[in-house]
């Protein structure tokens, strides 16, 4: 969602906008644009729709100026129109904002008393509006951004340019991420790290209610009126603009990376010599727990889901698990010594994010299991589980799904451990399985054309598409209903496949495709059973199981794949990468924007 980048430097910003603008991307947006500051007065650059339509706007219209900030819009409050584009600019003050005003009607009431004209729709307006009040009432634009905060509502993350003041930036963050970057007689702030890269690897992050004015030989940062110190640390980043190697797009690059992350996560969480995991020291015992609480947004939910049934089985837990949206509010009393667990690839879904905070004033041990250590998720937790997924570049989240899996088995395994509900024996084979797996991922990914047949024959032409599956499955054929409606915008359902006889076996006819998730387990009989309730209604099959359920099932399918053979303990992990070929297969075949999907944005903050 909403990108944020301001530079003050000492030559023409506008390309380094841009630069940073494309390494937000990722996030998801439908509008962008680009304010300088030209012999003293705020001068802008939008455009409606991708960065290109921006960049040919700047070839037609180039923009001078040394100080300037930037922004992609995912629109809230608005269409997504130029209009409405970021930077929301005054005579006085033009702003980029992520996040949502809450109170901006209040205050826009107040504004328009007091005669000002609003030009666009947007709840940010009321932001620049408000500043160029205070600035109109001899305020210094400290004093007026000082004075703003105590009077915004929300989760925000804020940067503006003065009018008149080349010598200034300032931000300020509440909810929604802002980093400082350190260059030399330069200073930046945007969104993340990965943003600030080209620039600098010096960088701090600003925390919540927090305000900051840039200077070019420095940051001062302030809560309320007290100056604050924030670390300055060392980014990793690379600063090379992402590429996506060899594929044509960057999920299925990260689909590919796969065997890689996991193989890279279960390094830090696995011992392969002993055959047994290894967490962080925690300031917890497993077994002394008396129940988890998951919590996420999405695809993240769905790894909650896959990991309650190995809390369940293997450490004999108590879980609850539910989309953070729904969880916050309920406000469910948690039972005291309870963790409350948060999964998240970014670290910055709001909803998760409040999720977490709500487990907070519940007295919950905090853990989170996310893929950016800096983020506010992983700085709110007691404990912080990070997945070592690399930047996942894709909305439609792949590589950093599988390795949060990793991490949640490993706790799950560590949990069992302590609770002395596993045996060696068992950690040790189930440690087995998990190495197994970057193995059997690369043979998955190999058998990618028999994917992309049946993406084309079958599924591309589909208006519907139903998943089923059974027992650790099911939240597998929900992540594949969820890839494929996100990725082709075909509609698709999953189903826990006894479920299906009482509602969805009435969808079932010639016309609508059922992806049966059935690796040979436990319950194998029970989906195999589903399965012939939909053929007997004449349903089209597209059977997903190993050698014996292909042997048994097989022939009966109208198609079917063979997934490599493996523990059905582990079976969740190799399935997601079936279920995700088939999704981008199918995108691809229908021609849609498979790295940013229409309307969905990566970082989702706002609620
Ligand atoms: C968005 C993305 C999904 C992701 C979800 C949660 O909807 O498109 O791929 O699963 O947000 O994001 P998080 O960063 O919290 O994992």
């Amino acid at each position: 969602m909403c990108g944020i980048i301001g530079i003050l430097g000492k030559a023409p910003v506008t390309p380094l906008l841009v630069e940073a603008l494309k390494r937000l991307e990722y996030r998801g947006y439908d509008s962008a644009g680009v304010a300088t500051l030209v012999n003293g007065h705020i001068e802008r650059r939008r455009a409606e729709g991708k960065l290109v339509n921006l960049e040919a706007r700047l070839v037609k219209e180039p923009l001078p100026g040394i100080i300037g900030i930037g922004h992609t819009r995912w629109a809230t409050h608005g269409k997504p129109s130029e209009r409405n584009a970021h930077p929301i600019a005054t005579d006085r003050v033009a702003i980029v904002h992520n996040g949502i005003i809450e109170n901006f009607q209040e205050l826009k009431d107040e504004l328009l008393a007091e005669g000002r004209r609003f030009e666009s729709d947007t709840d940010t307006e009321v932001v620049a509006q408000l500043l160029t009040s205070y600035l109109e009432h001899q305020m210094s634009p400290e004093e007026a951004m000082g004075n703003a905060m105590g009077h915004l509502r929300g989760a925000f993350a804020l940067v503006a340019l003065f009018s008149g003041r080349h010598d200034i930036l300032m931000g300020a963050r509440r909810g929604s991420s802002l980093a400082v970057g350190y260059g030399d007689g330069e200073m930046y702030i945007g969104t993340d790290a990965l943003a600030l890269a080209p620039f600098t690897s010096r960088v701090s992050y600003l925390e919540d209610d927090d305000w900051v004015v840039l200077k070019t030989d420095g940051a001062t940062v302030y809560q309320g009126t007290q100056k604050v110190k924030r670390p300055i640390k060392k980014s990793g980043l690379s600063g090379a603009l992402m590429g996506k190697g060899n594929h044509q797009h960057f999920m299925l690059k990260e689909i590919h990376e796969q065997p890689a992350v996991i193989g890279d996560t279960l390094h830090s969480y696995l011992d392969p010599a002993t055959r047994s995991v290894r967490l962080p020291a925690m300031p917890l015992d497993w077994s002394k727990v008396s129940r988890v609480t998951m919590t996420a947004c999405g695809t993240a939910f769905y790894a909650c889901m896959v990991a309650k049934y190995w809390f369940e089985k293997l450490a004999r837990m108590p879980v609850e698990i539910e989309v953070a949206s729904e969880f916050r509010y309920r406000e469910p009393p948690l039972p005291e010594g309870g963790v409350c667990i948060a999964v998240s690839q970014s670290g910055e879904t709001i909803d998760t994010l409040e999720a977490l905070r709500y487990a907070q004033s519940q007295k919950q041990t905090l853990l989170s299991v996310v893929n950016v250590p800096e983020s506010a998720i992983a700085r709110l937790s007691h404990v912080v589980l990070l997945t070592q997924a690399g930047p996942e570049i894709g909305v439609a989240s792949t590589k950093a799904f599988t390795t949060q899996l990793i991490v949640l088995l490993a706790a799950a395994i560590a949990a069992g451990r302590a609770r002395g509900t596993l045996s060696r024996e068992e950690e040790e084979r189930l440690a087995l399985a998990m190495i197994e797996l970057p193995a059997r991922v690369n043979e998955t990914l190999n058998m990618e054309e028999d994917y992309r047949r049946i993406a084309e024959n079958t599924l591309a032409a589909a208006r519907d598409v139903l998943y089923i599956g059974r027992g650790s499955s099911f939240p597998v054929a929900l992540e594949g209903a969820l890839k494929l409606k996100e990725l082709s915008y075909i509609h698709a359902e999953g189903y826990a496949g006894g479920e299906m006889k009482h509602g969805p076996i009435a969808l079932i006819d010639d016309a609508v495709p059922v992806v049966v998730v059935a690796p040979t387990d436990a319950i194998f009989d029970k989906i195999a059973s589903n399965f012939e309730q939909v053929r007997a209604r004449g349903g089209r099959l597209v059977l997903l199981s190993d050698k014996a359920g292909v042997a048994r099932l097989g022939a009966k399918a109208e198609t079917s794949i063979m997934v490599p053979d493996i523990d059905p303990i582990v079976a969740p992990i190799l399935y997601t990468v079936a279920v995700q070929l088939l999704a981008y297969y199918t995108a691809l075949a229908k021609g849609t924007d498979i790295d940013q999907p229409r309307n969905l944005a990566k970082s989702v903050t706002v609620e």
